[in-house]
């Protein structure tokens, strides 16, 4: 397959017809809502694209067909400076290998199963491990991180879309699983995020986005002056594998309470179990939430710019890491070493491990269901 050519869906006009989206953005000034697509390399013998959303507020994404990474997020703080707030690398060879996931879509089950082990209609599945005991982010092969997608750009929407067959057995897993992973970047600075999967066995299947974000821009400090709120009177408590227990466990009177928004580092070292066992905050919080819809889980508030990021979901959980196991040996953007706690993931998703507890939501896709989770941060200053 060749490359496609150069493509810019041009939707709303505001300065000229004539200037393309990225030379706005960069101007700082008013802009068009576009997609712009261009080759970014190969992996596996397969073209890998780059995907340039552009809003009129000038707020760019670039997102890339392998492994529906985000590489960079440029939003404005509170005197319209930009800066891009994520985590990354600028080419495709800086994320072979990506050991922390950087901006990845993480699957076919994101975070971690026992054991790399579960049991479905009776019949044992055996998974790779790749976290001590444990599968973590789908194993160690075809994981949705490291694929190459098929890309399409959004008609009238500064979106695209990826496609990606999981093959029946690829990594043990059961079934064959049609994805379908929506990026669409708003007037509004949001970055809406759908998520859609079929599939011709039940299996497991829990997705979702593995970026770090600095919102004092990525790879200037580490996160632990950005103050959180989480909609989340429980959390999922862990044993030393990182292993849900199966407890709700109530937040209250523990340094997991971020019911108030409270500053990240306040409470990250104390010796409360959970946050030894994680080394810092590594966990999964139950979002409290009325029915399925899109309900506000988190919102990340950085005091030096006022940028803010809010996440809204229809999953049930929220994994707030805050990169405890970045140790400086990745180095990204412009030379920037990415030390501890120098980005911060809000993984939206389904309870860690759920396919070996029942009291869990199910995570189980059948023959003739559709899979669908929508995930919005939404970019603003305070
Ligand atoms: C998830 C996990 C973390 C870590 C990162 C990747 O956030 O919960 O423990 O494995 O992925 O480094």
């Amino acid at each position: 397959m060749m490359p496609r050519p150069l493509t810019t869906v041009c939707v709303t006009v505001l300065l000229s017809l004539s200037i393309g989206g990225l030379a706005l953005a960069q101007a700082g000034k008013r802009h068009e809502q576009a997609v712009q697509q261009k080759p970014f390399g190969t992996r596996d013998g397969r073209p890998v694209n780059l995907y340039t959303l552009t809003n009129a507020n000038g707020v760019e994404v670039d997102a890339m067909s392998y492994g529906g990474i985000i590489l960079s997020v440029r939003v404005p703080d509170r005197k319209g400076q930009f800066a891009d707030i994520v985590l990354g690398h600028e080419n495709l060879d800086g994320y072979i290998p990506n050991p922390p996931y950087i901006g990845a879509v993480v699957g076919r089950y994101a975070n971690r199963i026992a054991n790399g082990t579960f049991i479905l209609d009776g019949k044992t599945y055996t998974l790779p491990k790749n976290d001590g005991p444990n599968t973590l982010h789908g194993g160690v092969d075809k994981t949705f991180n490291k694929v190459v997608w098929d890309g399409e750009p959004l008609k009238g929407k500064a979106g695209v879309t990826f496609t990606y067959l999981s093959k029946d057995g690829d990594d043990g897993w059961p079934g064959n699983l049609k994805v379908r992973v929506t990026y669409t970047l708003t007037n509004d600075n949001e970055l809406v995020i759908d998520y859609e999967a079929t599939t011709d066995k039940a299996t497991p299947i829990n997705l979702s986005q593995h970026s770090y974000f600095n919102l004092a821009g990525e790879g200037t400090s580490d996160i632990l002056n950005h103050e959180l709120m989480l909609n989340a009177d429980r959390f999922t408590p862990v044993d030393k594998n990182l292993i849900p227990t199966g407890e709700l466990r109530p937040v209250k009177g523990t340094p997991l309470d971020f019911t108030k928004s409270t500053r990240v580092g306040a409470r990250i070292d104390d010796p409360y179990d959970q946050m030894v066992l994680a080394h810092g905050y590594d966990h999964n919080w139950v979002i409290n939430r009325k029915g399925g819809g899109l309900t506000l889980a988190a919102r990340m508030y950085e005091p030096t710019s006022g940028r803010v990021l809010e996440v809204s979901t229809t999953q049930p959980g929220v994994q707030f890491y805050t990169g405890n196991f970045l140790d400086g040996t990745v180095t990204g953007k412009q030379g920037h070493v990415y030390k501890r706690r120098y980005g911060f993931c809000l993984e939206t998703q389904h309870f860690p491990d759920s396919p070996n507890h029942p009291d869990f939501p199910t995570t189980i896709l059948k023959p003739g269901e559709t899979f669908h989770q929508k995930t919005v941060f939404k970019f603003s200053t305070q």
